[in-house]
């Protein structure tokens, strides 16, 4: 095998141009293709730029030409050679006006074919490329991706730098607070039977920084969530985590439409319009059914519980006397896409989000047919269409439950299937969005008892301060997401830096004063120093990632991910560990998982 001596890069294999023709230079990388054409050899040499075309023929050196008929895909090589006008030129790649014609090769390494080929959208399989994911990521498009997510960060750490925050780590060994997410667990040697946990954001100990006098934070800090994975969910994955002293929301909002606007001129050469809209989460829930809405298309939720109330249609009327509701989306101009048959499959899909069913009247060249229009009054499905705005071409969709929270989840939920189905989701139209005025609390029926909505050093809102602990339901905080397309991109809030009404809100979580020193003390004694007012934010950078790349997952922008279960098919984590390590740290395991059995 030969080596590097004396061999010096000069040039990246995508940066060549019929400019470059003349010129000698050294390149280096691996083989994506070799053809051999008896007395010509043509080499594909791909590195992370692109690929440029090596060439050997009858005048090439014996040797070099040997070795180069030895080539196979993915082999390391570096050459050495002469840039020239290709005879035969190709504009499938930015150097497809040239050619190296190779005076020098040197072969660095061998390599077993491949499981997959290294190609731009690869169709194998997600666990195959998952489990090589070295070689997944020599694939184009990871490579791009990889970089959007470098060119990313590097403009939050220029752009938040300018504006005067200080980088500043926190640490990874923490204390498991309750709250939130499961924990990930670390047991600790030193101390038998305790444990840290890793932290699932830095939000208390940016705080602190705050007190500290820092004034303005931001780390590109790693988050751990032991919680259920989805496309936009990892447990393991990285936020820009921001906190300011002296502020209000607007303070925080214009700081951060700064830096949106900045990091979408730079890396996608998009112009965002700043500020961005600003919606209660009261609002976006009616209107859209969701406190993350696409903005990319219409369809909005109207209700029309006011029509049915008193109708004979017990499927309407039902839900409104049970304290829930009846609303509709119009999906206006489309119902032609939307013949009976796929009118069923929306039926089916709504009720994976529990609704019972799905009512319709679908408006085409004039015929009516609907689902329900029989069961009621002609003022009644007058009112009804008259409500959703409908004219011929459209299609009326229908949802009444007796939780409001069925109808909306189901219905916001449909405006995105629709929109879906009808192509209307450009991923290069970028709808901006402040949701604000979030409930402080929402009900865990899991828990039986109300639990923070964002977390509980969220600040109330000022008109909302004397319901904390009287009228949890409508009681509203000091907290903001910013929304892109249908998906939460970063949230965060105003804090609580009164002792009084943090201490207020604990009670208002169920904490007795004893619960809340034990495990927040540090945090409550702290406040008693003399606290500023502040408030912060933190994105999913890999969502932000995702969004820009054009990617359908965040494990597109992530170099080494996670599968469904938690696990990492590359290295086989997690996995058991030997009884010795468990002695130490005195942990004695009760149950393991089965290996799973030979397919
Ligand atoms: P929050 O829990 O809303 O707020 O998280 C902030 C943002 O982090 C991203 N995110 C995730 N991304 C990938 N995988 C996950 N499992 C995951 N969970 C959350 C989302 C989300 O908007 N400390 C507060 C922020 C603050 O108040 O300043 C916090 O962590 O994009």
């Amino acid at each position: 095998m030969d080596n590097l001596q004396n061999f010096h890069r000069t040039n990246y294999c995508g940066d060549f141009r019929i400019t470059d023709a003349g010129k000698t230079v050294s390149v280096c990388g691996w083989v994506q293709r070799q053809r051999d054409l008896g007395g010509l050899i043509f080499v594909d040499l791909r590195d992370r730029t692109g690929l440029v075309q090596l060439s050997f023929d009858d005048s090439t050196d014996k040797a070099i030409f040997d070795k180069a008929a030895s080539l196979r895909a993915e082999y390391v090589i570096a050459a050495t050679g002469l840039v020239r006008e290709r005879e035969s030129k190709t504009n499938k790649i930015p150097t497809g006006d040239v050619e190296i014609y190779v005076t020098e090769l040197r072969l660095l390494a061998k390599a077993d074919t491949p499981p997959f080929e290294i190609v731009e959208d690869s169709k194998a399989n997600d666990m195959l490329r998952l489990k090589y994911r070295y070689l997944d990521l020599r694939r184009p498009d990871m490579q791009r991706a990889i970089a959007t997510r470098h060119r990313i960060t590097k403009i939050a750490r220029d752009y938040f730098d300018e504006q005067g925050f200080l980088e500043i780590e926190t640490p990874m060994l923490t204390k498991s607070t309750p709250e939130g997410a499961r924990d990930y667990l670390v047991p600790s040697r030193v101390h038998p039977g305790k444990f840290y946990a890793l932290p699932q954001s830095p939000q208390q100990y940016k705080q602190l920084l705050m007190l500290s006098g820092f004034d303005r934070y931001m780390q590109i800090a790693r988050c751990f969530r032991d919680e259920d994975l989805r496309a936009d969910r990892q447990p393991e994955f990285t936020q820009i985590d921001l906190e300011m002293s002296f502020v209000n929301e607007e303070d925080v909002m214009t700081i951060q439409e700064g830096f949106l606007k900045r990091v979408f001129k730079e890396v996608l050469d998009v112009d965002v319009q700043t500020p961005f809209l600003r919606m209660p989460w009261r609002e976006a829930m009616d209107r859209f059914g969701s406190d993350k809405p696409d903005l990319r298309f219409g369809f909005e939720i109207k209700d029309i519980s006011d029509i049915v109330k008193g109708c004979g249609f017990g499927v309407f009327s039902g839900p409104v006397a049970e304290g829930g509701s009846v609303r509709l989306i119009n999906v206006d101009g489309h119902a032609a896409d939307f013949p009976r048959k796929k009118i069923d499959k929306l039926a089916d899909f709504v009720k994976t989000y529990k609704a019972k069913g799905l009512a319709w009247t679908r408006m085409v060249d004039g015929q009516v047919t609907s689902s329900y229009q029989k069961f009621l009054t002609e003022e009644e499905n007058k009112a009804i269409l008259e409500r959703a705005g409908a004219k011929d071409g459209d299609l009326v969709l229908i949802v009444g439950d007796a939780k409001d929270e069925v109808v909306f989840a189901a219905l916001g939920a449909l405006r995105c299937e629709c929109a879906k189905q009808l192509g209307l989701l450009d991923p290069k139209d970028f709808k901006f969005l402040w949701v604000t005025q979030f409930p402080m609390f929402e009900y865990s029926e899991e828990e039986g008892r109300y639990v923070a909505m964002h977390h509980p050093f969220t600040a109330p809102m000022d008109e909302d301060l004397d319901k904390l602990e009287t009228d949890k339901k409508n009681c509203r905080a000091k907290a903001y997401d910013i929304v892109l397309n249908g998906t939460e991109l970063g949230g965060g809030s105003i804090r609580i830096s009164v002792p009084e009404t943090q201490q207020a809100m604990f009670r208002a979580l169920g904490f007795t004063d004893e619960d809340a020193q034990e495990r927040f003390g540090h945090l409550i004694n702290a406040f008693k120093f003399g606290a500023p007012p502040h408030g912060g934010l933190a994105y999913g950078l890999d969502r932000l990632c995702m969004l820009m790349a054009g990617a359908e997952s965040i494990r597109d922008v992530i170099a080494f991910p996670k599968v469904q279960n938690a696990s990492e098919p590359m290295t086989n984590c997690p996995d058991f560990v030997e009884e010795k390590q468990l002695d130490d740290l005195s942990i004695a395991v009760t149950r393991k998982e089965q290996d799973e059995p030979e397919a």
